[in-house]
């Protein structure tokens, strides 16, 4: 994007972000944008590189945000590997990262606002992460207001999320486009996360079974019953004392909620919570 230099520009200020967007969106450049978390893996990048082909300019933030998690220990243990993550997105020509502090994101005190998302927020991790998707909300809108993108692309590897920040832009009448992208795999079918580097080695054999089961649990969609599906699955993590069943919900992709029968123009999802050890480990599938 910068044509007379080709590094990224790294900044942790709000204002410095400012005046660095600020002429580019005057010029009419299109601007993509993908919050994160950081510990970038390639589902990730796969954002990145989507928004590079789709825009003109590109902003990834890196920024642990402390309002959403639920679990004080997952947050101080949350992976933080900024230089690799500065030096991947250098290396695939990304134009800015930003990566504010605490005190920049909450200047005032460290605490979530809350969010009314049309029951959205109460079903599956809503339920068992409380308060997670007020604090997702909080920092999801603070960025935009600050990058100001035209559009920004989140994974489906969080699809409640997603469906949660199309909301969260409808509700306040943002002007961002909100893109969902297809969830990255480990060639076993663990969908990458950056809590995959944590898990112990046995956890980590374990995991791929995940995926498994939600692909039997498509094919298998249609012919038992919502129930039986689910018994039947609780049944398989049984057999597995290395990985504890949180949750297998299926829902309609548009409220997020199980339905009482299958309608043929509903489109459907199965969502998974699994405890690996201390890790929990999330995923889904659409089934039809
Ligand atoms: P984080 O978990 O770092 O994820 C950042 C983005 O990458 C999210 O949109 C997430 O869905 C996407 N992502 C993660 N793993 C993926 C995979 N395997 N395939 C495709 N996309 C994947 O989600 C967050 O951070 C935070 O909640 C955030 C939105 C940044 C707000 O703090």
């Amino acid at each position: 994007m910068f044509s007379n230099e080709l590094v990224m520009k790294l900044v942790s200020k709000k204002s410095e972000l400012k005046a660095i967007l600020e002429p580019l969106r005057v010029a009419g450049k299109q601007i993509g944008f993908v919050p994160t978390m950081g510990a970038l893996h390639q589902g990730h990048l796969s954002l990145v590189t989507r928004a590079q082909k789709k825009n003109d300019v590109v902003v990834v933030s890196v920024f642990v945000n402390p309002t959403q998690f639920d679990n004080q220990e997952d947050l101080v243990k949350y992976p933080k590997t900024l230089a690799a993550d500065q030096a991947m997105l250098e290396q695939i020509g990304c134009d800015v990262l930003f990566v504010p502090t605490v005190a920049e994101m909450y200047p005032e005190q460290v605490s979530a606002e809350s969010f009314d998302f049309d029951g959205l927020e109460f079903e599956m991790e809503g339920k068992f992460r409380t308060g997670h998707f007020d604090g997702v909300g909080t920092v999801v809108k603070r960025l935009f207001e600050l990058v100001e993108p035209h559009t920004a692309y989140f994974g489906k590897k969080d699809f409640q999320q997603y469906k949660i920040i199309k909301k969260l832009v409808k509700k306040y009448d943002l002007p961002v486009k909100v893109k969902g992208r297809p969830i990255f795999r480990e060639s076993d079918g663990l969908a990458m996360s950056s809590r995959n580097t944590r898990l112990t080695e046995a956890h980590r054999d374990a995991a791929p079974m995940i995926f498994k089961i939600l692909k039997k649990a498509k094919k298998k969609f249609g012919q038992k019953s919502i129930e039986e599906l689910t018994q039947w699955v609780e049944k398989q993590f049984k057999k597995e004392p290395l990985l504890d069943l949180e949750y297998f919900t299926i829902a309609d992709e548009k409220t997020l909620k199980t339905p009482n029968e299958i309608s043929p123009s509903a489109k459907y999802r199965a969502f998974i919570a699994v405890f690996a050890g201390d890790i929990r480990l999330i995923d889904n599938i659409g089934l039809n």
